[in-house]
């Protein structure tokens, strides 16, 4: 059995004084520890929330990170200092870093193969646009996107990734895919895992669903078979995230 992950992708939110408040008051209703709970939250956040989560099962990521250890980057974080600052996962390839930043999956990949190397557990982003799934290749690219992420990833690393599944038309708009939808391409997810490794790869690695998740719908996405979790966006900054976490 694949123990659920859910995590909050806060995104842009929160000054450092906000985010402590925040998780100040989601960490006792977030921490039975019958799923993994994570809160990525802003780089510059990274250390008080870690100070304020000590002696919880709550872990915090980072949103991003880039793919060189140290040098002339002039505002980039390398996967060293967000273990440092003590982050244990980190979101890599969000739409949003690749629709505003320039995150390619060449560079996904290079960020996932730095991620794992520093001891970091990537969250590797994939999914569609409306017009891509219009076009009916929805399938196709994410697991293009999946096979190009996970390259030269060794069987024993890619165990341990998670992958989420973000439809973009999904994120932020309050439009979720239906369970139906989400499950089919998780499993498309899982089977090309399985076909890169094996099997055994495949039943290990977590994927989650991300966009639009809510109190409301969290139940029905991760019941279904290939759903491991989600990936929450806006109902992470809420209460209402305890709900999803304890779905
Ligand atoms: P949303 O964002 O839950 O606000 O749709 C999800 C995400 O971007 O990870």
């Amino acid at each position: 059995m694949r123990k659920k992950i859910i995590a909050g992708n806060w995104k842009m939110n929160k000054t450092p004084a906000e985010a402590v408040q925040l998780a100040e008051s989601l960490k006792g209703s977030v921490n039975s520890g019958k799923a993994d709970v994570i809160f990525c939250v802003p780089a510059i956040d990274i250390i008080p929330v870690a100070k304020a989560l000590e002696g919880t099962n709550i872990a915090v990521g980072g949103q991003n990170m880039y793919f060189e250890d140290s040098g002339a980057f002039t505002g980039e974080i390398s996967a060293k200092m967000l273990l440092d600052a003590g982050a244990k996962y980190v979101i890599i390839g969000h739409s949003e870093r690749r629709q505003f930043f320039a995150e390619t999956d060449e560079t996904v990949n290079k960020k996932v193969l730095k991620a794992i190397e520093s001891g970091i557990i990537p969250i590797i982003c994939v999914g569609e646009s409306l017009t891509q799934r219009e076009q009916g290749i929805t399938v196709d690219l994410v697991r293009l996107q999946t096979k190009i992420a996970l390259k030269d990833v060794s069987a024993a690393d890619a165990a341990n990734v998670v992958i989420a599944y973000e439809p973009i038309w999904a994120i932020g708009t309050g439009k979720t895919a239906t369970s139906e939808q989400a499950q089919e391409v998780c499993k498309a997810i899982r089977d090309v895992v399985g076909e890169i490794y094996d099997k055994n790869v495949s039943e290990k690695i977590r994927v989650q669903y991300g966009g639009s998740v809510n109190a409301a719908n969290a139940a029905e996405l991760f019941a279904m078979p290939d759903i491991d979790g989600g990936l929450v966006g806006g109902a992470s900054l809420k209460a209402e995230f305890e709900k999803i976490v304890n779905y």
